[in-house]
């Protein structure tokens, strides 16, 4: 899956949103958070994403890690 990290608080430029061709990205409040069981894996939203927000999960720079299981656990995953 792809993780939304700390960057999209305060933006949420939903850039990611009309890219995705799953629609597996959904607002959660703060920030955007992607659906794990849902995203394929396309990439499509990475570089969408004006602030650099999202990641390959096993690519989530140090720091971002807690945003990993706030993307898992929204979806009670
Ligand atoms: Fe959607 Fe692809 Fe991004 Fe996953 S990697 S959230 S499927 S655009
Ligand atoms: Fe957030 Fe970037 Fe999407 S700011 S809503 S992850 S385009």
């Amino acid at each position: 899956t792809h993780i939304i990290t700390s960057p999209c608080i305060g933006t949420k430029d939903q850039a990611c949103t009309e890219v995705c061709p799953v629609e597996c990205i959904y607002d959660a409040g703060e920030l955007f958070l992607i659906h794990p069981d849902e995203c394929i894996d396309c990439g499509a939203c990475v570089p969408a994403c004006p602030v650099s927000a999202i990641f390959p999960e096993e690519d989530v720079p140090a720091g971002e890690e807690p945003f990993i299981a706030r993307n898992h656990e929204f979806f009670g995953a």
